[in-house]
């Protein structure tokens, strides 16, 4: 079965429909990005794989295991997010990063590992004893990405993790999702930039008005969309 499964999810805010009804398999080691226009359901769909909120109808099951108010807090131990406008404590980048694992209860020396290990994917050593809140944005976009990939997670959702950065700060991101995937993670990447995904992705799915129109491997993706709305949407043609 597919790692990340969605099944007729539907989810409503007031009197708007969000998602009508979105159904992907996400495989495992698989990353794979959604994009689609502002306002498309994007971040919503992040936040429901992430047990932060629940469908209205549908069922999402993560490795298996159908997702329920009940579970979430047992299933995000497999999941780390980093969300588009991280927020870090005021704190040195080593304890915002070592945080989770402290909370676990590991040893001191563990932590000390698997923190210096996550710091050195976003090339952020150097700074492991600075200020969390003297960092640049694209420092801090890398402090959240390490701390999300620092209890080695199954499946890593991020959403939107460079925009308005500079290249030497995306470049240091890619990188390290690059890595992830390479071990086989499972990644969601929610991007607006085609671009990015063409890079990384191993598939794309578009997510337009609350529909997953087409999800397709990358390359057939952008070459032969099957459906004229992602035609327009890479053309940049699709404007709401
Ligand atoms: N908690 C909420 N209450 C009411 N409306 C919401 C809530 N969360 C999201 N929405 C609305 O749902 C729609 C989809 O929002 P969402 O954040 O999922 O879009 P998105 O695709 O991530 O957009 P962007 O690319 O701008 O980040 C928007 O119209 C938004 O205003
Ligand atoms: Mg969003």
């Amino acid at each position: 079965m597919a790692y990340v499964a969605l099944r007729s999810v539907r989810k409503r805010y007031s009197d708007k429909e969000i998602l009508k009804g979105v159904s992907i398999d996400i495989q495992r080691g698989e990353l794979i990005s959604i994009v689609g226009p502002s306002g498309s359901g994007k971040t919503t769909l992040l936040r429901l794989i992430d047990g932060l909120d629940f469908p209205d109808s549908g069922e999402i099951f993560i490795d298996g295991i159908k997702l329920t108010m009940e579970n979430a807090p047992k299933l995000r131990k497999k999941v780390g997010m980093v969300f588009q406008n991280p927020v870090l404590f005021d704190a040195s980048v080593y304890d915002n990063v070592a945080f989770s694992l402290k909370f676990r209860g590991l040893p001191d020396d563990l932590i000390r590992q698997r923190v210096e290990a996550a710091l050195n994917l976003v090339m952020l050593n150097d700074l492991a004893k600075r200020s969390a809140l003297t960092l640049s944005g694209g420092e801090a976009q890398r402090v959240a990405l390490a701390r999300a990939l620092v209890y080695d997670p199954e499946l890593i959702l991020l959403d939107e993790p460079t925009a308005n950065l500079d290249p030497a700060n995306v470049l240091i991101i890619e990188g390290a999702l690059r890595e992830a995937n390479l071990q086989e993670k499972t990644v969601v990447l929610v991007t607006h930039n085609i671009f990015q995904a063409k890079r990384l992705a191993n598939r794309v799915a578009l997510l337009l008005e609350g529909e997953m129109v087409e999800v397709q491997e990358t390359e057939s993706f952008f070459n032969r969309p099957l459906d004229p709305r992602t035609r327009r949407f890479i053309d940049g043609d699709l404007v709401y």
